[in-house]
């Protein structure tokens, strides 16, 4: 930039230290433009810089300690701003009406996790790490604050539960088999998510869709999440063939250039040279979990949902 300016002040003095020296009316014709690209040249670094210094850091950058609450009765606007930031940067995940999705409910009585405005926020700007719940540092502070507020205006109500939940445990062991593959309070296998928590992490509907089309589960892009979270690929399920022919079906534990793991169906765990492969299949939007779909009657599906909606991990 500094060149740039240099220049045009030399250009501009030549042209007026030689009055006498008729230059060729082309040339001059040039100077004047030269001089007046390497102005707006100039002009233009000038303002770029200037956003440079004036865009916002973000806050995170700024202070790590939570800031204390905001308005402590948020006004009408700040309530429809929260809605509008709920809506574009929640309701993916935790629904519309803050009911929940393959987020939790936001609108029970008690959050376990976000029991306070404090515990509320830093969830918010942090995310829950090794969960989807993402962090938001592209949100400011007054936004996460409008954010909390709405939230706190949804209505807060235990959502009505159908089924019986020790019926519910019950079909999960015996009808459904499901602990062959998930894992409770450190009982059952590991091919499938562990189970342990999940009514605190997932909505009623969210279970219904999850048993009954697993593939519909499936993040649709998981891509952006994997960044944030330590959740391995979404149990992507993959099939190999090796050189002298075995098969093995299973999910990816594991993947590098050279090498992959994968946990087959019966929890063995296998790792592989890809140059002792012939065949990598990466079965992308497949669910390795069957789905139960007539399986279960609609009472005892509501039995199975109020048991895996009970299952709280404790907390
Ligand atoms: C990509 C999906 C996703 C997005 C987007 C998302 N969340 Fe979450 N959120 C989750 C999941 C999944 C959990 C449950 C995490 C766990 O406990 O395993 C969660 C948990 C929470 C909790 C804790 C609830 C409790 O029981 O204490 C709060 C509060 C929360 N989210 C608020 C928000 C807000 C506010 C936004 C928008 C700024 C947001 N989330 C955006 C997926 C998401
Ligand atoms: C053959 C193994 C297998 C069996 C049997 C199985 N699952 Fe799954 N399950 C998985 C895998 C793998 C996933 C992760 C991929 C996905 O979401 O589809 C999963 C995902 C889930 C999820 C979503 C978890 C989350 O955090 O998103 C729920 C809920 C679930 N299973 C419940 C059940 C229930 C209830 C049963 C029994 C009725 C069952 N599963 C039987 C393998 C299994």
């Amino acid at each position: 930039m500094r060149d740039g300016c240099f220049e045009e002040k030399l250009s501009s003095r030549s042209a007026h230290r030689s009055p006498g020296r008729r230059l060729p009316e082309m040339l001059y014709f040039h100077l004047r433009w030269i001089s007046f690209l390497t102005l707006a040249i100039c002009w233009g670094s000038l303002l770029g810089q200037a956003q440079v210094v004036s865009s916002p850091l973000p806050a995170s950058a700024l202070q790590p300690p939570p800031p204390p609450p905001a308005a402590p009765f948020p006004t009408a606007e700040d309530l429809e701003e929260g809605k509008r930031l709920f809506l574009s940067n929640c309701a993916p995940c935790h629904g519309p009406n803050g009911d929940g999705g393959k987020g939790s409910d936001l609108t029970r009585p008690h959050l376990s996790r976000a029991s306070d405005d404090q515990a509320f926020f830093s969830i918010i700007r942090r995310g829950i790490p090794g969960t989807e719940m993402p962090n938001t540092r592209h949100l400011l502070d007054r936004d996460i604050w409008q954010v909390i507020a709405y939230v706190r205006t949804l209505e807060r109500s235990s959502p009505p539960v159908h089924g019986d939940l020790v019926r519910g445990a019950e079909l999960y062991r015996s009808k459904g088999k499901c602990g062959q593959c998930h894992m409770i309070a450190g009982e059952g296998g590991r091919l499938g998510p562990e189970l342990t928590d999940i009514g605190e992490r997932r909505s009623p509907g969210y279970l219904r869709t999850a048993i009954t089309d697993p593939e519909r589960a499936i993040p649709e892009n998981f891509f952006l999440y994997r960044f944030v979270t330590l959740l391995p690929d979404n149990f992507l399920q993959v099939r190999v063939v090796t050189k002298n022919g075995r098969r093995i079906t299973g999910i990816r534990l594991n993947e590098d250039p050279f090498s992959i793991q994968i946990r087959d169906f019966s929890d063995r765990i296998y790792s592989f040279w890809k140059s002792e492969l012939t065949e990598l299949h990466k079965d992308w939007g497949k669910s390795p979990m069957p789905s139960y779909r007539g399986v279960f009657t609609p009472a005892e599906m509501d039995d199975l949902i109020a048991y895996l909606g009970s299952l709280r991990g404790g907390r």
